[in-house]
């Protein structure tokens, strides 16, 4: 996607800016609020899981096509497993009709939406919801949508006028969500954000008068190229607007602004589910960036807002019936973290060994888990991963992913999940069901490109309490530190082939490096105080506040201190303990090579605690600490 950028918010956001701006200077980020800051709002207490008519069709739709993959998830029990959101991708709009500016279906595609005059998928969301199902619209930020900038089948895009074919949110965000929500009955809503992206005023598509110039915010390419305020003000609209027009909360909202813009970390404070990457391709490398992009954004993911590495593309090219291991992988993958379960084949003729991956009961049950707590990386390296992802239950989930070319025997150990070494752990193998027992460790082959996932039950190591870093859904850093977002080199570059191999490449470029860390520190090292290494615990950068929810505990410890990975050595870190907004702990000030110092607060009873590490440092200095072994008790002791 090549596209033109300029930096200047739209004028008519400046005023609602400016005033933004000025709150926020007034208040300290750092103060404790006694709540949760991050969106609660829908119904997205464990991730969506549904279907997508994106991936199978593009804009080529209709209405037997998308109530044909519907059925087969009715037919074949799937809607039972969780299956639930059909969701209509772009291509379904005619144009925006004038003056009233009410959107119109392509009536062609959508014979049943015919009504009077006019058009209404009302019909649809009814046959839908008369199946148990739910039903999503698609729509964008801008006036236009993504496949009107970037799709070469003229026939499936709006037509009429200039005005007649901005069917995207911008300037109608309460009349469509009045529509999409009130008239037409829809629960679910992708906003999209190529209007805000590829429509400037140097773009082929303006120039030529086909649309309208709005100057771009977003730049994939570039976090310093966007414009971040501009883009979560027109959210916050959203956000008002589902509120006043779906009053009962059942609505899901997906932000779809691919990673750019650091949306990687606060999407969670807007949508439900926010999309980490580009667009997903059927294709391996294209799996590990869009896994990559979510992977390390475990403390970013929690019940109602979640992590999206795009849709499943299973069915199709490498996870197609033929690499039925690259297609389990997928999907093991993606429930680990907690990411939505949104297929994308049709599924009419969707072969039986593929249903039975994505219907395997057991690996739906880790993603759908009540907890949501994303997986944790346990074990990190180029070609193996192990992640495990913490249970309601106190079991494990925990999946060994081998992204290379050779197989490799891997130890698994107690202590990457957290259990005791002297107490037999059981795997149970989600794939074949099998059950063995380990103590200490086990061996495991693990073919190329293969994912073995096992429920693990064992004695947990810290037997009377938890770790924060085995709750990361109940760990929300509302203020991570990060004052100039940086690109993350972990995520892999996958040769895209939007535009083939002409341009520079693609460059390192989704925000998100820097921010907090489950068991590692904000720049993907060992935590280490003074000296002592902690393989549990919270990494963060100073200067940042982290939600904790609480609820049945009593105490809350952890080691505190300057990470030893620090470049900043001549700064103070103090670090504090709320309670419901009560100061309960307050560490000395601490530096550079000063051992950690032990911090305990009694929280029996407390519902919000915050952990803050406050620093003298300026903004610049990008200073990373530790909470180690941050953990809490059920015990006063
Ligand atoms: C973007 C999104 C995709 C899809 C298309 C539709 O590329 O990221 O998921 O919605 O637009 O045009």
């Amino acid at each position: 996607m090549q596209t033109t950028f300029r930096r200047p918010p739209r004028l008519a956001l400046i005023p609602l800016l400016l005033a933004a701006a000025s709150l926020h200077a007034a208040a300290d980020p750092l103060a404790p609020t006694a709540r949760w800051s991050a969106y609660t709002a829908g119904r997205a207490a464990t991730p969506p899981m549904g279907w997508s008519s994106w991936n199978a069709f593009g804009t080529d739709i209709d209405e037997a096509k998308i109530l044909g993959s519907a059925q087969r998830i009715a037919d074949s029990g799937l809607s039972a497993r969780g299956y639930r959101y059909i969701n209509i991708d772009d291509g379904w709009a005619a144009r925006r009709q004038m003056p009233d500016g009410r959107l119109v279906i392509r009536a062609e595609r959508f014979p049943s939406s015919v009504q009077g005059g006019g058009t209404s998928f009302r019909p649809l969301t009814d046959k839908l919801h008369a199946m148990g199902l739910k039903a999503g619209i698609y729509s964008d930020l801008g006036r236009n949508t993504c496949s009107q900038a970037y799709s070469g089948v003229e026939t499936d895009l709006p037509k009429g006028s200039v005005l007649e074919r901005e069917i995207g949110l911008y300037g109608h965000i309460d009349q469509d969500i009045n529509l999409f929500f009130g008239d037409w009955g829809f629960d679910f809503i992708k906003v999209d954000g190529c209007g805000l992206r590829a429509y400037g005023a140097n773009s082929a598509k303006v120039r030529s008068g086909q649309y309208r110039a709005l100057t771009p915010v977003l730049d994939l390419e570039s976090v310093g190229r966007s414009d971040i305020p501009a883009v979560q003000a027109e959210f916050t609209q959203i956000n008002a607007a589902l509120q006043r027009n779906k009053p009962d909360g059942d609505f899901l909202l997906s932000l779809c602004i691919w990673g750019a813009a650091d949306v990687r970390a606060w999407g969670k404070n807007y949508g439900n589910l926010s999309r980490t990457s580009d667009d997903i391709t059927p294709s391996w490398s294209r799996l590990l960036s869009n896994f990559d992009s979510a992977a390390r954004r475990e403390l970013y993911g929690h019940p109602g807002g979640w992590n999206d590495p795009d849709m499943l593309y299973i069915g199709k090219g490498d996870f197609d019936a033929d690499h039925l291991v690259e297609a389990r992988s997928h999907f093991a993958l993606w429930a680990m973290l907690n990411a939505p379960l949104m297929l994308g084949a049709d599924l009419r003729t969707m072969p039986q060994p593929l249903m039975d991956i994505v219907g395997n009961a057991d690996i739906i049950a880790v993603n759908q888990d009540p907890a949501g707590n994303q997986a944790v990386l346990a074990y990190d390296a180029d070609d193996l991963e192990i992640l495990v992802k913490p249970l309601a239950s106190g079991q494990k989930a925990v999946a060994i992913f081998n992204r290379g070319l050779a197989p490799i025997d891997v130890d698994l150990t107690a202590e990457h999940l957290k259990l005791r070494g002297d107490a037999p752990v059981t795997l149970t193998d989600l794939w074949t069901k099998a059950d063995s027992t380990f103590t200490k460790e086990t061996k495991l082959r693990v073919m190329p490109r293969e994912t073995r996932i096992f429920r693990a039950n064992g004695e947990r190591a810290l037997a009377q309490g938890i770790y924060l870093s085995e709750q990361p859904g109940s760990v929300n850093p509302a203020v991570d530190g990060v004052v100039r977002p940086q690109v993350d080199p972990t995520i892999f570059r996958s040769s895209f082939g939007w535009t083939g191999t002409k341009g520079p490449g693609e460059r390192p470029m989704y925000a998100g490096w820097g921010g907090a860390r489950a068991d590692s520190t904000p720049y993907g090292q060992a935590m280490q105080i003074a000296g002592t290494p902690y393989a549990a615990g919270i990494g963060i950068l100073a200067n940042s506040r982290l939600e904790v929810r609480n609820q049945r505990y009593r105490r809350l410890s952890a080691q505190v201190g300057v990470d030893d990975s620090a470049q900043d050595r001549k700064h103070d870190v103090t670090f504090m303990i709320y309670g419901d907004g009560k100061l309960l702990a307050k560490s000395k000030p601490l530096r550079w090579g000063q051992p950690a110092q032990a911090l305990s607060a009694d929280v029996a009873g407390v519902r919000m605690v915050e952990l803050v590490a406050r620093s003298t440092a300026g903004a610049n200095e990008h200073l990373p600490v530790s909470w180690g072994n941050a953990a809490l008790f059920s015990s006063e002791r």
